[in-house]
């Protein structure tokens, strides 16, 4: 048994901020940016819980599901409005939801959990039948403007999802994994900023995202070539071309927005998942791959049949 996709909705802020912008406000340039990143321009300007409001509102109205049948609401962020209460409380009320919320924390591989969270609960036999699972974040508040380390990828934005319980199964294997030894390279909260040794994230990520899609695929008894569309977390597209070439998936089946989105953490995979629903790749029996990493480090893997 699994859960299928019924709807999706994304949010970003209207405020749009390129790389000139930032070239006026700190020691960078376009050029430096869009080669080491993929990066061409950000959004920012909303809290995560406008960004999940805007996003779980469209994902129901596309499914077509009234907020009282929604069993279950799960909110991916690394960047709550406040410390008490979780944001999913503030997205509950807005959205007249009757169910069960809770914050997830797992930084950018956040959504990713959430997934593997949601579709698991939703398999057991007395589990949610519709569940709304929205990935957030609003780095722009948490970003030292003045850092060109982090100023240019981070962003603000998010997607959520509406999953339908189904007897079939979707979700064929996960790879859940976690290395607190990595926990000082990216940081921040308690009023500091985020700082981040990108260098050494750049190195880390590769490696432990490669290993866990192979994993992944693996348990699943799929190859590299059998997948469809892999939904990569946006961070920097050469760690996704890295990605890639490790592990044997053409880089052609991966599905990008970091051009115009830049790095907003548990927002960047939903975000993908629209891209790819709008372009029509997220056809029944497609294998569908999805892959984050983030602060802690952590890493996430979804191996899924669409
Ligand atoms: N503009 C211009 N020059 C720069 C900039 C910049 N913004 N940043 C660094 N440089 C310079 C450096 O000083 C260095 O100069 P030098 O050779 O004279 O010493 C040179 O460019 C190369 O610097 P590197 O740090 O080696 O650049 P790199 O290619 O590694 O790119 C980057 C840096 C973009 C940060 C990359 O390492 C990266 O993307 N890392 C991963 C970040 C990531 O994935 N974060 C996800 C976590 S998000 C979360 O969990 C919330």
């Amino acid at each position: 048994m699994g859960a299928r996709m019924i709807g999706i909705g994304t949010a970003l802020p209207e405020k749009v901020l390129t790389n000139h912008d930032l070239a006026e406000m700190m020691d960078t340039s376009d050029e430096w940016i869009r080669e080491r990143t993929g990066i061409r321009e950000r959004r920012i300007g909303l809290p995560t819980s406008a960004l999940g409001v805007q996003s779980g509102r469209t994902a129901l109205e596309m499914a077509g599901v009234d907020p009282s049948e929604i069993d279950l609401l799960v909110l991916s962020t690394t960047t709550p409005d406040q410390q008490v209460p979780g944001t999913s409380a503030v997205i509950h009320a807005e959205l007249g939801l009757r169910c069960g919320a809770f914050d997830l924390n797992a930084a950018c591989a956040g959504f990713t959990y959430g997934w593997v969270v949601t579709q698991s609960m939703m398999d057991a036999p007395c589990g949610p039948r519709r569940t709304l699972l929205i990935g957030a974040d609003s780095l722009s508040p948490w970003t030292d403007w003045t850092d060109r380390n982090t100023a240019i990828l981070f962003s603000d934005g998010g997607g959520a999802v509406v999953l339908e319980h189904t007897d079939a199964r979707t979700m064929l294997s996960w790879d859940l994994g976690a290395d607190g030894n990595h926990r000082e390279l990216i940081r921040g909260g308690h009023g500091a900023k985020i700082s981040m040794d990108g260098h050494e994230v750049f190195k880390v990520a590769v490696r432990a995202v490669s290993d866990s899609v192979m994993a992944a695929l693996d348990r699943a008894g799929l190859g590299p070539e059998d997948v469809d569309v892999l939904l990569p977390h946006q961070a920097n597209i050469r760690i996704i071309e890295a990605i890639c070439k490790r592990t044997g998936i053409a880089f052609e089946r991966s599905c990008n927005v970091i051009e115009h989105t830049g790095n907003n953490s548990s927002g960047t995979i939903p975000l993908t998942m629209a891209k790819a629903h709008r372009e029509g790749l997220l056809q029944p029996g497609a294998l569908v791959v999805m892959t984050g990493f983030g602060a802690g480090m952590t890493w996430a893997t979804t191996v899924n049949r669409w």
